[in-house]
């Protein structure tokens, strides 16, 4: 292959030949058709991109059986890798794709400066880029964005925790928000807070802080939920917490100082996160239906790689550079009142898991 390689792009692969990291080949689950041997299957292929396993339990629990199975079924190889938080690392298995032959790179950014030079060295080799659920700000690299309605997230989490906080005159809210390098962070933020301002504002609330989480880290946000109770002298009446490992965070804090339960939020429907809730620990989740999403970024990256023009139906998305065409699915609540009704969804717990052990009884007296 005579392609043009970037500096960055050379550099990239020394490292993985030093490290030993067998590039995609590892992740690469057990590509059907003998797989593997590059060059060799005429499938045409596809690359997903994961940000950590981390930040949220999401993306190696669902979003990759999710994606993997769409993409395989629209008759395309998938090779799904996950950065586990390094942007070094997510460059080169971008650059591994595309030296694999990828045709598609459906990405999860970890920031909008490494995923846009990831987006321009695809772009610069023929490659079309699907922003997966985060969008990519300050490039006209990305070809499609497909998330959830973002800013309806946040309102439903500023919605939530309003409901639970009832009318306790001048409560006391901390905020949590979620990394500041993650535009989601801020689509969420500026729906929770068109909720909390003019409450804040009125005087029926009192926001005694508010903390970003750098990378979503939950240790992190543990220690800075610690510093918050501290500084308020443990009065904090509700948290608004970014997802629920944020959400499960302040919680430990809580009970690490014997606090009593407060509404706190959360995002993701995790199953961390709806035990927290039949525990009365938690006072509501976002449910994002992550297989629609799943499925609407496969069925883009499938025409994509086959070389089709995409029928989906998109709305244009100002990423700062250019209108990018996306597919935004909707979020939902989920309160104590409401949990069993997504039961049996491909990318929703499943009851007996969240009624497993000590909250068996707390389960029967929700009815669950
Ligand atoms: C996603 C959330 C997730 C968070 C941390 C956000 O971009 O939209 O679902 O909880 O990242 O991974």
């Amino acid at each position: 292959m005579s392609r043009r390689r970037s500096l960055w792009a050379l550099a990239a692969a020394g490292v993985l030949a030093m490290s030993g990291v067998a590039a995609c080949g590892s992740d690469d689950d057990d590509g059907d058709n003998g797989g593997g041997g590059g060059g060799g299957g005429d499938k045409p292929k596809v690359a997903v991109l994961l940000p950590d396993s981390k930040s949220s339990v999401r993306w190696e629990t669902v979003d990759r059986p999710l994606l993997q199975k769409a993409l395989e079924a629209g008759g395309v190889e998938a090779t799904i890798t996950n950065a586990e938080g390094d942007k070094s690392t997510q460059q080169q298995q971008a650059e591994q794709a595309i030296t694999n032959g990828a045709k598609v790179i459906l990405l999860v950014n970890l920031d909008s400066g490494s995923g846009a030079a990831i987006e321009a060295n695809a772009k610069s080799q023929g490659v079309k880029v699907i922003d997966y659920d985060r969008l990519t700000l300050d490039t006209d690299a990305n070809d499609y964005y497909v998330s959830f309605d973002n800013e309806k997230v946040g309102k439903l989490q500023g919605q939530g925790l309003v409901d639970c906080i009832g009318n306790k005159k001048g409560a006391r809210i901390a905020e949590l928000n979620g990394s500041p390098t993650d535009n989601n962070a801020t689509l969420f933020k500026n729906g929770y807070d068109s909720v909390l301002k003019p409450k804040y504002e009125s005087g029926d609330f009192v926001k005694v802080d508010d903390q970003s989480v750098p990378d979503w880290d939950n240790q992190k946000a543990l220690t800075i939920f610690e510093q918050i109770l501290q500084k308020a002298d443990n009065k904090v009446d509700g948290v608004l917490a970014a997802n629920d490992g944020l959400g499960n965070a302040a919680i430990s804090a809580l009970k690490q100082r014997k606090l009593p339960q407060i509404p706190v939020t959360g995002q993701d429907a995790t199953l961390e996160g709806l035990q927290n809730i039949v525990a009365g620990d938690q006072c509501m989740t976002v449910y994002k239906a992550i297989e629609k999403e799943a499925n609407a970024a496969a069925e883009l990256a499938i025409a994509l790689a086959k070389g089709e023009k995409p029928t989906a139906k998109t709305v244009p998305i100002d990423n700062g550079t250019h209108s990018v065409p996306s597919v935004l699915e909707t979020p939902v609540s989920v309160t104590k009142d409401n949990i069993s009704q997504y039961f049996g969804n491909p990318d929703y717990p499943k009851k007996e898991d969240i009624c497993a052990g000590k909250l068996q009884a707390k389960c029967k007296s929700l009815g669950l």
